[in-house]
């Protein structure tokens, strides 16, 4: 496994690499999330690259990026045995030197949802994803589903700048109470931890009522809201059952639906959703 850093280190190893490279990008801080992202890519593609960079502007003015979680050491222990070609870990000054001045911007799809909370989150991961793509050259590129609108936004985007990238959305890997697993679950303690599960149960509970063939889409919101309720330490911030590709509201289920949530509890911001149809 080839560890870089530099732009022209990362140019070099990836000229040397074979057949259909796919990526894992990711923030470090790696879970059996991030580790099912590269087993997928080490089964569907020859050579796979890693890369680790906790990328400063998907992050608010008021969201305190030095307080993300890291340890690399750790990192590149978990990745080794998975059989990673190249890992690059570029710094913020390599990703964006001093003058930088150029950005993706996604349009509709990024103002919903997390976008209505976080208003330059989007702006922040379309830029890093184009130039990880621009960088390494992936055939494919891997994401995980616990981020559904991140996924859409990158789809979305990889469609509308020609990006000859196959983008790759996995299953959310979950801890055995069912509460998806997230870098930022770390700072979940005790009583906090415990109510975590509501996000699944309440995603269950609209399931289950999809399932027995609920079409509207407000009762679904309904179910969720529900359970969320039922937790008084979870504060909601939205509720959605909305199309998979355009995340606009729906008021009657017919296709595949992204339900989806953002929680608080204590300090700690969660989000999870499940896809239907
Ligand atoms: O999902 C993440 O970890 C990040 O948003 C990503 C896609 C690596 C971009 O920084």
């Amino acid at each position: 496994m080839k560890t870089v850093i530099s732009l022209d280190d990362l140019t070099s190893a990836r000229t040397a690499l074979t057949g259909t490279v796919g990526l894992v990008p990711t923030m470090g801080y790696l879970h059996e999330g991030h580790l099912s992202l590269i087993r997928l890519a080490k089964v569907e593609c020859e050579s796979v690259v890693v890369s680790i960079f906790v990328n400063p502007t998907q992050f608010g003015a008021n969201e305190d990026l030095s307080k993300y979680p890291r340890d690399l050491e750790r990192d590149l222990r978990l990745i080794e045995p998975l059989g990673v070609d190249l890992v690059w870990i570029p710094t913020p000054g390599i990703m964006y030197p001093t003058g930088y001045q150029t950005w993706v911007e996604v349009d509709a799809i990024t103002h919903p949802l997390e976008g209505s909370v976080r208003p330059t989150h989007f702006k922040g991961v379309a830029t890093i994803v184009a130039k990880l793509f621009n960088a390494v050259q992936p055939h494919k590129a891997y994401f995980g589903q616990k981020d559904g609108q991140q996924a859409a936004v990158i789809r979305q985007m990889t469609r509308d700048l020609n990006f000859p990238v196959d983008v790759v959305v996995c299953p959310t890997v979950r801890e055995v109470d069912g509460l998806a697993m997230s870098s930022r679950n770390k700072y979940l303690e005790g009583a906090d931890r415990k109510a975590a599960t509501v996000l699944f149960h309440a995603l269950s509970a609209a399931k289950t009522a999809y399932e027995g063939g609920e079409r509207k889409a407000d009762v679904l919101r309904g179910k969720m809201k529900e359970v969320l309720a039922s937790e008084p330490r979870a504060m909601v911030q939205y509720v959605s059952c909305a199309d998979y590709d355009s995340l606009e509201e729906l008021d009657l289920i017919q296709g595949k639906t992204l339900l989806s949530m953002a929680v608080i509890l204590g300090k700690t911001r969660l989000i999870d959703n499940f896809v239907l149809g």
